[in-house]
Parts: structure tokens; C-alpha cells; sequence
């Protein structure tokens, strides 16, 4: 094993140089250079003459270490691509993909140089948030890639509950709410070839500690630092995301996404509510009854004119001023 492995064994406890030096099969020497290396990368290492080394902290970084200890997924996660900056992890996520990286790779970066939204819109990443994005080879339609957005969006849900206790709403299709501002973006990207999604990339920005935001997203935009008044750990968010993805999407895989999808309703302030749908250079206004099992979005007509089902657009809903 290597040595911060040994560390993490130790649960705290001091381990003797000589003990490390056995348990990583190195020298007592290199124990020390492999130590200041820990503490390099931000691992708060104790050192007391006679006791030896206790691991004291670890760095909330979106690494493989990091990602990977106590994760409970077993496809997502099991690679992990660390990255300081990096112009889009989508962009970054999918040429792996294309060369052959494996579904449940997951690519963060600490900003994005060129981070993007849906519709064209930029994503702005400045250092404090979660960026990530993951390798997905689902094997179906594309036509049935509908949900998989959604279905993102219900496990981050769930983890953001999961690690804070904080209650978060759905606005379909992509984003995660709180208190009417945008705390989350999801941008799910495929590619294939005659009407197969061979890779779908699925990016995740989490606004997590940044103290404010500029001025188009002031008011708009929220981050978890904000709302809890507190600095927050990324990685256990992650760790949890990953677990509850791996469980709906693989689920939703073999059985069709209807109880992802009825998670997904269940938390969508969406639903029941007037909205203006912009839709492909229309405008729909009625009331949002429903999911459908592709993920889109059912509006019953404002003027008695029966339903809309929605594939993609950009919702307004009443009280909420537009996007974010
Ligand atoms: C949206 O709200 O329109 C979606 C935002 C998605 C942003 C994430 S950040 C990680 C990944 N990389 C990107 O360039 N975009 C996604």
C-alpha cells in the first residue's frame, strides 16, 4: 500500500516511521520525503519525536485520493482525472472518452477557462465551486437520453440533502434551486453515430464556496457557503453524488428511468406551477402538469388549447423573473 493509505489505516492513531516504512515498503527515509510530499499537496501530517505520524487533515480536493476513499459507487469515481484548470471539463471529459477512457471516469477541474451552459450560454468557474463532468456509455437511443439530465439532477439533490441537510428544488431540465436562486447547472453532451449515444458526457457546476458572485449573477445565483453560512467540504458532495448517480442511472439503464423520473417530479418546483416555456422560437405559457417518461416537460395550455409536451427550452416560472 502507499503511505497515505498506511496513514488513513492508522484512523488517527501515531504510526512509528518503521511501521510506515513496512506497511508502504519503502525506506525510513523516503517515509519522511513522501510525508513533506502529503503535506505539499495539503494533508495535515503530525510528526512527534518517539510516536511517529498521525494523518491530522485531508485536502477537499476533487482527486483521485480523495474521491476515491470511502466512495461507495463502484463505476463512477473509480477513475478520477484532477485537473487545476482546464478550459471545459466537458470538453476534457469527452476526448478521454474518445480515447477510450471508461464509463464512471470523472474529470474536475478547480476553474474552467471556457466553462459552458446549455444553449450556447457561458458558465462562469471561479475557484471555490464543484466543476466536474463524467464519462457515460450508455448504449441507447438517443432518442432515450431524454431523462438522463434530470436524473443528474435528482442525485445531486439527494447528496446536497445528504451533506448538509439542505433542501434543494429541480427546475427542469437542468438546473437545482435554492430559494429561487441557481445553485447548480447541469450540461449533458452525446455523440454517436446513427441515432446511438456511444458517449454522453454529463458536466456538473455546483456553486459551493464562493462568497459572492458578479454582477449579471448577483441575486441570480447562490452558492452553499451563502445559504449555510459556512465553508463546505466538495469532496463528501461528490462522493455522494457519485453514489446516488451510479445507483439511478444504472437502475434507469436496465429498468427505464420511471422511478428516477418520479424522484426527479417529486422535487421539481416546476411542476404545478404557470410557467412561460421557450421552446425552439415558440413561446408556451400554461401550467407544468407533468414528467413524461423521455423527461420532457407536459404544459397544459393557458388558452384551453390541450398540452405541450416540451423537449427542451428555457422556463420561466411565476415568481421566479427567468434564468440564472
Ligand atoms: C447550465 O446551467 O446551463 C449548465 C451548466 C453546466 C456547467 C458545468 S461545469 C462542469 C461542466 N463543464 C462545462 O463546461 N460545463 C459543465
Amino acid at each position: 500500500m502507499d503511505l497515505l493509505t498506511a496513514l488513513r489505516a492508522g484512523k488517527g492513531r501515531f504510526l512509528s516511521g518503521a511501521e510506515l516504512a513496512l506497511a508502504a515498503g519503502v525506506t525510513r527515509a523516503a517515509v519522511w520525503k513522501h510525508v513533506e510530499e502529503l503535506r505539499r499537496r495539503g494533508y495535515g501530517i503530525e510528526a512527534r519525536p518517539r510516536l511517529g505520524y498521525r494523518l491530522v487533515s485531508a485536502p477537499d480536493r476533487p482527486c483521485a485520493e480523495e474521491v476515491r476513499d470511502g466512495l461507495a459507487a463502484r463505476v463512477f469515481g473509480r477513475e478520477v482525472i484532477h485537473l487545476e484548470t482546464t478550459a471545459s471539463t466537458n470538453d476534457e471529459a469527452r476526448r478521454l472518452g474518445q480515447a477510450g477512457w471508461p464509463e464512471g471516469t470523472v474529470v474536475a477541474a478547480e476553474e474552467q477557462t471556457a466553462g459552458r451552459g446549455r444553449l450556447g450560454r457561458r458558465w462562469s468557474s471561479p475557484a471555490g465551486g464543484l466543476c466536474f463532468s463524467m464519462i457515460l456509455r450508455p448504449g441507447l437511443a438517443l432518442a432515450d437520453l431524454g431523462p438522463l439530465t434530470i436524473v443528474a439532477a435528482a442525485a445531486l439533490r439527494r447528496a446536497i440533502l445528504a451533506e448538509t441537510g439542505l433542501e434543494t428544488s429541480i427546475k427542469w431540465p437542468n438546473d437545482l434551486m435554492a430559494g429561487g436562486r441557481k445553485l447548480a447547472g447541469i450540461l449533458a453532451e452525446a455523440s454517436g453515430e446513427l441515432g446511438r449515444a456511444d458517449l454522453v458526457v454529463v458536466g456538473i457546476g455546483l456553486n459551493v464556496n464562493q462568497a459572492d458572485f458578479p454582477r449579471p449573477l448577483r441575486g441570480r445565483a447562490v452558492s452553499l457557503r451563502q445559504l449555510l453560512g459556512r465553508e463546505v467540504r466538495r469532496v463528501p458532495i461528490l462522493r455522494a453524488f457519485l453514489a446516488s448517480f451510479e445507483d439511478l442511472y444504472l437502475r434507469g439503464r436496465k429498468d427505464g428511468f420511471a422511478a428516477a423520473l418520479a424522484e426527479a417530479a417529486a422535487n421539481t418546483s416546476t411542476l404545478g406551477r404557470p410557467v412561460r416555456v421557450r421552446a425552439g422560437g415558440r413561446l408556451v405559457e400554461g401550467v407544468a402538469v407533468r414528467l413524461d417518461p423521455d423527461g420532457a416537460l407536459v404544459v397544459a395550455l393557458a388558452d384551453g388549447g390541450g398540452e405541450a409536451r416540451i423537449h427542451a427550452g428555457e422556463v420561466e416560472e411565476a415568481g421566479h423573473g427567468g434564468r440564472a
